[in-house]
């Protein structure tokens, strides 16, 4: 148990989702209703190496609950314990220890906790800041869902709203010219966007990082559906999905990320294996960054809500270390390390998996 702070310092790091701003705004209503004086910190931990902050008050997070992005900005490069200052002869990143210079800006700006909303990576960030004795919460946030130790967060409901629109609307077009239509989602090496969206639009194909597939399955399906007078083929494909030999496709290398792979292309592969091996024509669609912008559905809202409102009453109550979470439908917390490393993957036992095949749609395999 440690004192209430007196000035809590709340960044947005990592990729950005919808509902972000939910948070915010929550957190810093519930801080100042407790007496607590709150510092928005620009671009994640880049503004905290550069002592870019700024306070907030009611009227700077009033009517933020429906907008998407983060009003502070995030950054997904900026570990402040290993910041990349350079590159060497060879190009390799020159690395630098910035924790004593946060910790000295938090200091001079009488901030003694911090609120970090982000990913695994984001959170695991807040380690040398706590061992140097400052308090920090943590509150997950992913389209992707993958975060450790929590069955669900904001941003997921919105992600998958976005991608079943999208499936529905490419639906419509396959059946006109009688094509396969692939649409290639976001998630990285989870496949919860693809799992959802697919079965929400009656996707007839879902292509998931966790079940290695088959071109030649995928070929003969949309082959078999055809030859049976189906007017079109809808696959839904996840970034991540791997082929049988546990290929993935990789758009490109960001070496100064901390995460520098990025996925991307399955769908064109998948397209054009379906043209090379059968009559059905095939057009692919990358749905991309469309993901991640926009307003967050209701369900997004409110769980946004409760978790910056639960992160607060972690501080009020002297928790420090602790990450908000949701296990089943009960509110719940964590230690704000546990999810450092891991990813929560769909398990091959999940029963939605069971149900998708029940209605005979395919995963490849
Ligand atoms: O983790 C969220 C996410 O949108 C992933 O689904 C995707 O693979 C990645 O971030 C894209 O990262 P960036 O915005 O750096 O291209």
């Amino acid at each position: 148990m440690t004192n209430p702070p007196r000035r809590i310092g709340v960044l947005t790091g990592g990729g950005d989702c919808p509902g972000l701003n939910a948070v915010i705004r929550a957190v810093t209503k519930n801080a100042l209703f407790h007496g607590i004086e709150v510092m928005g910190i620009e671009d994640g931990y880049l503004g905290l190496i550069e002592d870019r902050m700024r306070p907030l008050d009611y009227a700077a997070v009033s009517n933020i609950l429906t907008v998407g992005g983060t009003i502070l900005g995030s950054c997904n490069r900026s570990d402040p314990g290993a910041f990349v200052v350079g590159v060497d002869a060879e190009g390799a990143p020159i690395k630098q220890d910035l924790t004593d210079r946060c910790l000295g800006h938090l200091e001079a700006r009488g901030i003694d906790a911090l609120v970090v909303i982000g990913g695994d990576g984001t959170l695991s960030l807040t380690a040398p800041f706590a061992r140097a004795g400052l308090v920090c919460v943590g509150v997950p946030k992913t389209i992707d869902n993958d975060v450790w130790g929590t069955d669900i967060t904001f941003g997921f409901m919105t992600a998958v709203q976005t991608a079943t629109d999208a499936l529905d609307r490419v639906h419509t077009t396959a059946a006109s010219h009688h094509r396969a239509l692939v649409v290639e989602v976001m998630g990285r090496n989870a496949g919860w966007i693809a799992l959802h969206a697919g079965m929400a639009s009656g996707s007839d194909v879902i292509l998931l990082p966790e079940i290695p597939f088959s071109l030649d399955v995928v070929a003969s399906q949309v082959e078999r559906r055809h030859a049976r007078g189906k007017t079109c083929t809808v696959i839904c494909v996840s970034e991540g999905a791997r082929l049988q030999s546990g290929e993935q496709v990789v758009q490109r290398l960001d070496p100064t990320s901390p995460e520098p792979v990025r996925l991307g292309g399955i769908a064109q592969l998948v397209a054009t294996a379906i043209e090379e091996r059968t009559q059905v024509e095939a057009r692919h669609v990358v749905l991309g960054h469309v993901q991640r912008g926009g307003s967050p559905v209701a369900a997004d809202r409110v769980l946004a809500t409760e978790f910056g409102a639960r992160a607060t009453r972690l501080l009020v109550q002297g928790r420090p270390g602790r990450m908000v979470a949701r296990h089943g439908n009960e509110p719940a917390d964590i230690d704000i390390l546990e999810p450092a490393g891991r990813q929560r993957l769909v398990p091959l036992e999940h029963p939605l998996l069971d149900a998708a095949r029940s209605v005979y749609t395919s995963f490849g395999d």
